[in-house]
């Protein structure tokens, strides 16, 4: 089976079943600042789970692009991808657990769908805890579908439970089905979620029936919802029978052109192995963002930074390969072949997914040969050295100022008969790492692609724009998406009817009353739930541990963001309401400018 039969299959199963197929979206959310990339099927769905009707009805089916960047050190391995597809069904208050878990069951199993071999099926349940009892409906439905007890594994909240998108809300126990590769079991714990590779998920049925409370209380929801997520790439392997997702018709075109490019073997050995799989998941991942309709650049900044990372990641797992050409371009095109017909964004977007890649590798090379020849400045006198040990503070430096890596900085001194001190770099690169945490909280929580002065104040400006609106038209006012350029912002917010003169009028006087009184904006880190504590605004999705960045301007407003923004306001000039147009039904979209600025 391939990829494109298995999609279809999915669809057709549940649209055969009364839901109705939707279009999967962007894999960059406009309007939440809390995560850098769309990481499951539900995301865009969050309101729609949180109680909005949508407009498709109750039972809905989609394939949806996703990126988790969190593991981009395991990418190598069996199965961890950062791009990937996720399959899923969502009731939204229609059926439940019953009917969720019989057609998890007969799609996987049944000889028109999947057909997988029921004996090697194992699922867990949620085992209950003070907060929630075990779900015994999920256990005893699949007692019902045959599955043995012995294969019907119970877990705790830390493997059984998804949790609310934001620090209240809808969530629930779930379920997970997985496969048995064959691989033997490591041991006599071994079970679903061990990581020694006999278990393989493939699929996730969330059942979203409590609202957890502010006081952390779980409430039961009276009409609960159902959230599944099965991945592509992982379920056409283990139909495929393969023992990693690289195996598939969704990565060999990759990695036979990087056999092309390279003149090397991909199953050389294990480091060949690693290299091609770090190449193709990532220029995969890079192709996938700079293809996507909210399309961003690589930068030092949250999304633009993680797509730099992946970038350069690429560029040096070809250089031990021994590719010293710019080469992303032809993997890119191999990506883009192999979502033809499916994501055809990206054969529209080809030209800047390219000419990106290109910028980005050339730059990254020029970078590389600087410290190269810094190095060569340095090696006379590193030599020196009796025993032939470069310190890790050299090591630090050419990486810090030069972008060096200390792989290369390491590879290069073996060709000079030297090491380097690779716990004193690492202790330099920790103590970096602590002094500029702030700075990288900034970078990996979301926040602008484009730091410019005029990006910045307009990003402040839509903080003011978004507390006048909401004091002039009322609490309903919530936040749908924001987009900033250098000219203009953009603002959606939900709000039933177009505004009239007199309020756009009102908006615009308080905005630029607040201007006028030039406030501060000050900066503070905390934990959501601290943050929400305060009444600071803040969108869905996200950990309440997890700490976040909260902007204050004066007193007028507290927002979780990820900046950057202006130190006072007085330096944005005059907000105009320039433009107030529908977005979509019941959302309206205001574009705004400041004059006057400087
Ligand atoms: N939201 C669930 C997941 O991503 C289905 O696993």
């Amino acid at each position: 089976m391939t990829a494109n039969e298995l999609r279809h299959k999915y669809i057709d199963f549940f649209t055969s079943r009364g839901h109705a197929e939707i279009s999967g979206k962007s894999l960059i959310p406009e309007n939440d600042p809390t995560v850098l990339f769309t990481t499951a099927g539900m995301h865009p769905l969050v309101p729609y789970l949180l109680g909005q009707d949508h407009p498709a009805g109750a039972r809905l089916v989609d394939v949806q692009k996703c990126i988790r960047t969190g593991d981009i050190e395991a990418v190598g391995d069996s199965s961890h991808l950062t791009f990937f597809e996720m399959m899923g069904n969502w009731s939204l208050r229609d059926y439940f657990k019953k009917e969720a878990l019989s057609w998890s069951y007969e799609f996987l199993t049944s000889r028109e769908y999947l057909g997988l071999d029921k004996n090697r099926l194992s699922v867990t349940v949620f085992e209950g805890d003070e907060d929630a009892p075990f779900d015994q409906e999920s256990y005893d439905t699949w007692v019902s579908l045959g599955i043995p007890e012995e294969r019907i594994y119970k877990l705790p909240k830390e493997d059984n439970w998804w949790g609310p998108a934001g620090l209240t809300g809808p969530c629930g126990p779930d379920s997970e089905m997985f496969y048995d590769t064959g691989i033997d079991a490591c041991g006599s714990d071994c079970r679903p979620g061990c990581s020694c590779g006999k278990y393989f998920e493939i699929w996730n049925d969330v059942f979203m029936q409590y609202d957890k409370q502010a006081d952390g209380t779980y409430k039961p929801m009276a009409r609960p919802c159902v959230d599944t997520g099965m991945g592509v790439e992982r379920t056409i392997t283990m139909l495929l029978g393969e023992k990693n997702v690289y195996e598939t018709d969704l990565f060999a075109d990759i990695i036979k052109t990087i056999e092309n490019i390279s003149s090397r073997k991909y199953t050389e050995n294990e480091d060949t192995i690693q290299s091609f799989r770090v190449i193709a998941d990532h220029v995969k991942t890079a192709t996938m963002i700079l293809g996507d309709e909210n399309s961003i650049k690589p930068s030092n900044l949250g999304q633009g930074y993680i797509l730099r990372r992946l970038i350069r990641r690429a560029v040096r797992h070809g250089l031990k390969l021994g590719i010293e050409i710019d080469f992303l371009g032809r993997i890119a095109d191999s990506v883009i072949g192999i979502y033809k017909g499916v994501f055809d964004e990206l054969k529209d977007r080809r030209d800047v997914i390219i000419s990106e890649l290109a910028l980005e590798e050339t730059q990254f090379r020029k970078t590389l040969e600087h410290g190269h020849k810094e190095f060569d400045k340095l090696l006379p006198n590193l030599q020196r050295n009796p025993k032939k040990i470069i310190p890790g503070r050299v090591a630090f430096r050419l990486y810090d100022t030069y972008g060096f890596p200390v792989e290369l900085t390491e590879e290069l001194a073996a060709e000079n008969g030297m090491t380097v001190d690779r716990s004193g770099f690492d202790e330099a690169f920790k103590k970096h790492q602590e002094t500029s945490k702030k700075g990288a909280d900034k970078t990996f929580k979301g926040g602008l692609a484009d730091d410019s002065v005029m990006s910045t104040r307009y990003h402040t400006a839509t903080h003011l724009l978004h507390e006048a609106l909401r004091l002039t038209l009322g609490d309903h006012v919530a936040q749908k998406g924001s987009n900033i350029t250098a000219e203009r912002l953009r603002f959606d917010f939900v709000h039933p009817q177009p505004m009239t003169a007199e309020e756009k009028e009102a908006v615009e006087k308080l905005v630029n009353k607040k201007i006028a009184a030039n406030l501060p904006v000050s900066l503070k880190t905390m934990t959501l739930q601290e943050a929400r504590d305060m009444n600071a605004r803040a969108l869905f999705e996200g950990k309440y541990d997890e700490q976040v960045k909260v902007y204050s301007i004066g007193d007028f407003s507290t927002e979780v963001c990820g900046g950057p923004h202006v130190d006072s306001i007085g330096e944005l000039g005059t907000f105009k309401i320039a433009k107030e147009q529908s977005s979509s039904r019941g959302v309206r979209r205001i574009r705004g400018v400041l004059t006057g600025e400087d």
